[in-house]
């Protein structure tokens, strides 16, 4: 791999903006210097890569992705490689999968599983989280052993009673063992058994249409189950990272819980910061394409996301990427919307849909690095080694044009479905090459990784809590 001198662009990190030069030996940042002193290194270097207008950033980090994920009878459109390689176009070069326990199983078999399907065919680097699904004692002895081996965050769910869903005692208990071995329990906090009155209630009087997700998944439900979330995480002694956080009332709970100095933290997603729920109104079965959950949100909620970006009441972006085609994925839903699968498109776009918080004034361009790349990374465990351009950190570097324009289509895409979210969208700012662990695999718009590149990740304990 050598040496490469990325050369006269405006470094930026979650701490400072500065003009400088990086040198990159083999896979990692071998040191960050004034263009003045780093001319010494240009007659070594295999290659220097001219990035005068450009901004150098750390490589994304996605804290929440679902590849091949399998939901309500049919399985997530991208897998490891085809939303691997759109993650790595979209300057994420790390992203943390969520590996599932199923029902009558144990965790390590979930884990061996999700190795399985994403050994040798990603491009970026990647982690795994675990969904607990089935809590019993013995489960609960294998994530100490599992938190040694690097998977040092699970996930439960408060919502989808008979698939994912564990209730408050079981929630309760896998928190206690968390408090114990350091884990990061992640939340899907809504009500799920309130909102499975409501969807029963919506359907027996013939409200069958996409409009109604949003209906019935209340924010007031949000609200509710991470406020108990939040009681739970109190009783168990345990830190608690709420996951796509849509609601208003929520990110109450969360200011709440940190001005209090508790261990509590918020994650939202694009989706709900640029979308709303008049998506879901769309004419015909159109609607479909935006039925997530938590749900795109009225838009008045945004202002409260955006500003506890700033207060740090949410501390970072992720895409939580759960891709299905509108045909014949979501058409599964046809009549009932409950049978919708969940779950959005996002991976290649949550870098640039960041940078119009910058372009907009809405954020500051450090800001937008520490929630797309440092904050994740410090939260999972991979900091420094992941979401810093410090000498001995790996060579995960964007080099980012903030003046390129370009339009989001599922035409350009290379997220491997049949529709785009942000379909004729304008945007402000590309990515121009990456470079993971040294090796440009997106090289001025040319795409040169490969299926294998990334390796998996063994994560430390969260960051904000040591
Ligand atoms: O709608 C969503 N979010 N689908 C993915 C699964 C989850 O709850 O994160
Ligand atoms: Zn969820
Ligand atoms: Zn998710």
């Amino acid at each position: 791999m050598g040496r490469t001198l990325i050369s006269g662009g405006l470094v930026i990190t979650a701490t400072e903006e500065v003009e400088a030069d990086v040198l990159v030996v083999d896979e990692k940042i071998a040191a960050v210097a004034t263009p003045e002193l780093a001319e010494q290194w240009r007659p070594g270097a295999d290659r220097v890569i001219d990035a005068r207008g450009r901004y150098v950033i750390p490589g994304g980090v996605d804290g929440h992705t679902h590849m091949q994920m399998p939901f309500g009878g049919t399985y997530a459109s991208d897998t490891f490689e085809t939303g691997t390689r759109a993650a790595a176009w979209g300057g994420t070069t790390t992203i943390i999968d969520f590996a599932i326990q199923s029902i009558g199983h144990s965790l390590r078999e979930g884990l061996d599983s999700w190795h399985a399907q994403a050994d040798g065919q990603c491009a970026v680097d990647y982690g795994f989280h675990l969904v607990l699904s089935d809590v019993h004692e013995s489960a609960l002895k294998e994530l100490d052993a599992l938190v040694g081996e690097g998977i040092t965050s699970f996930k439960m769910f408060m919502a989808y009673p008979g698939v994912f869903y564990s209730d408050d005692g079981k929630i309760l208990r896998a928190m206690q063992q968390a408090a114990g071995n350091g884990a990061l329990t992640m939340m899907h906090a809504e009500n799920g058994i309130a909102i499975d009155v409501l969807v029963q209630q919506a359907l027996a009087e013939g409200r069958t249409d996409p409009r109604q997700h949003g209906k019935v998944r209340h924010p007031l439900l949000e609200a509710e189950a991470t406020h108990r979330a939040i009681q739970l995480a109190r009783v168990a002694e345990a830190p608690l990272y709420v996951v796509h956080v849509s609601a208003s009332e929520s990110v109450a709970e969360l200011t709440q819980a940190r001005d209090a100095g508790l261990p509590v933290f918020g994650e939202t997603c694009p989706q709900y910061l640029f979308l709303d729920v008049t998506e879901l109104d769309r004419p015909g079965f159109e609607g479909a394409k935006f039925v997530c959950s938590t749900p795109l949100r009225p838009a008045e909620h945004q202002e409260s996301l955006w500003r506890a970006l700033r207060t740090d009441d949410l501390s970072v972006v992720a895409t939580d990427h759960c891709p299905f085609c509108f045909t014949p994925q979501k058409e599964l839903g046809l009549g009932d919307f409950s049978k919708i699968p969940n779950g959005l498109p996002g991976v290649e776009h949550r870098v640039d849909l960041l940078h119009q918080a910058v372009v907009a004034g809405r954020i500051t361009r450090r800001r937008w690095v520490e929630l797309a790349s440092t904050a994740p990374a410090r939260m999972f465990g991979l900091h420094p080694r992941k979401g810093s351009l410090s000498a001995g950190s790996d060579a995960d570097v964007v080099i980012y044009d903030p003046a390129a324009e370009q339009v989001l289509s599922a035409e350009t895409h290379h997220m491997n479905v049949d529709y785009s979210v942000y379909e004729g969208r304008r945007i402000t700012g590309r990515v121009d090459t990456v470079l993971s662990r040294g090796e440009a695999i997106l090289d001025e718009g040319e795409y040169r990784g490969r299926a294998g590149h990334g390796q998996f990740l063994p994560r430390g304990t969260c960051g904000y809590l040591t």
